[in-house]
């Protein structure tokens, strides 16, 4: 990562990670629940969302605040889909950032209640007016988020993910990618125009440079599963092997051609925006070794 775009991460973590630990500090919540939650969101991650919805906000001038909540939201729950994605009935994965997953450490049944508390939190903070002072405006982040994230978005992409036998071309392949993982990453870009009220033709834009920033997110991800290594990514390796990914469709050669033409196309779309961090992002997020 780079000069400029270190730093800009790092405020972003801890803008977002502030306001983290106020909505997960709550006396009333059970305490193997809260445990479970705090550590699901509090052990590490890169923050790649919330630093996203940072940097698309910024075009427009959107108070630090106001978009670190936002960010804060996505991240939570990003953190759940990421609880359930590692349950012994989806991945089975032992390892995430570092530390035992959230089923090794606190069950199976905790970890599950965990992602479902975890989900309807992210929509406390999008509610509330700190958020943003129009009612209408939080509306639009509250409906964006509930699409990007459920049947239409997220848990539809894992659903997909989870059924080899419903991808049987690489357009399959990309619709599943777009939906696990593109949904979230656009919402993350598209929020900075919907906090700015900035117009349609901003919000689509910055919609459709986070679906191609996503789509070569998991392309890196797959990639990563194959070549990468767990001590320094945090989670196992291997572990989606017998996925219809379009890493497994393409095979490697091809898919890092993919990713390149791609990282082409990110380039391409956003450079009316004049945006020097974008640029540091889309090589990021296209090169990453964790
Ligand atoms: C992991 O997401 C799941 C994918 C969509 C590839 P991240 O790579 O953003 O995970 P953290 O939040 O940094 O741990
Ligand atoms: C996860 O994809 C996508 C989600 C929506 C959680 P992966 O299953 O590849 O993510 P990792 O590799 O476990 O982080
Ligand atoms: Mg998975
Ligand atoms: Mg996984
Ligand atoms: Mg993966």
């Amino acid at each position: 990562m780079n000069a400029l775009l270190a730093p800009f991460f790092e405020e972003t973590r801890q803008a977002v990670e502030a306001i983290l630990q106020r909505y997960l500090t709550n006396p009333d919540v059970p305490s193997p629940l809260s445990d479970a939650m705090a550590a699901s969101v509090k052990k590490g991650g890169k923050r790649l969302r919330p630093m996203l919805t940072q940097a698309c906000a910024n075009l427009f001038g959107v108070s630090l605040d106001q978009a670190a909540r936002v960010g804060a939201a996505i991240e939570l729950v990003h953190c759940y889909s990421l609880i359930h994605d590692d349950l012994p009935a989806m991945d089975n994965a032992d390892m995430r950032r570092g530390y035992p997953t959230c089923w090794r450490e606190f069950g199976e049944a905790t970890a599950i209640l965990a992602g479902d508390a975890l989900l309807p939190l992210a929509f406390e903070i999008l509610v509330d007016e700190a958020t943003h002072p129009s009612p209408t405006v939080r509306l639009s982040l509250i409906q964006a988020l509930a699409a990007s994230s459920g049947a239409t978005g997220m848990a539809g992409g894992q659903i997909l993910d989870i059924s080899p036998h419903l991808i049987e071309s690489l357009e399959a392949a990309i619709t599943m990618q777009n939906l696990k993982t593109g949904c979230l990453i656009a919402f993350s870009c598209e929020a900075g125009a919907i906090l700015a009220e900035a117009t349609e033709e901003d919000r689509q834009k910055l919609r459709q440079f986070g679906f191609l920033l996503g789509l070569a997110y998991q392309i890196q991800d797959d990639l990563l599963d194959i070549e990468g290594n767990a001590a320094s990514l945090g989670k196992p390796v291997g572990i989606d092997t017998g996925k219809r990914s379009l890493v497994a469709l393409l095979g490697i050669e091809e898919s890092k051609r993919y990713l390149r033409t791609l990282q082409d196309d990110i380039f391409r779309l956003v450079a009316p925006y004049k945006q020097p961090l974008f640029d540091d992002i889309i090589t990021w997020v296209t090169t990453r070794e964790t």
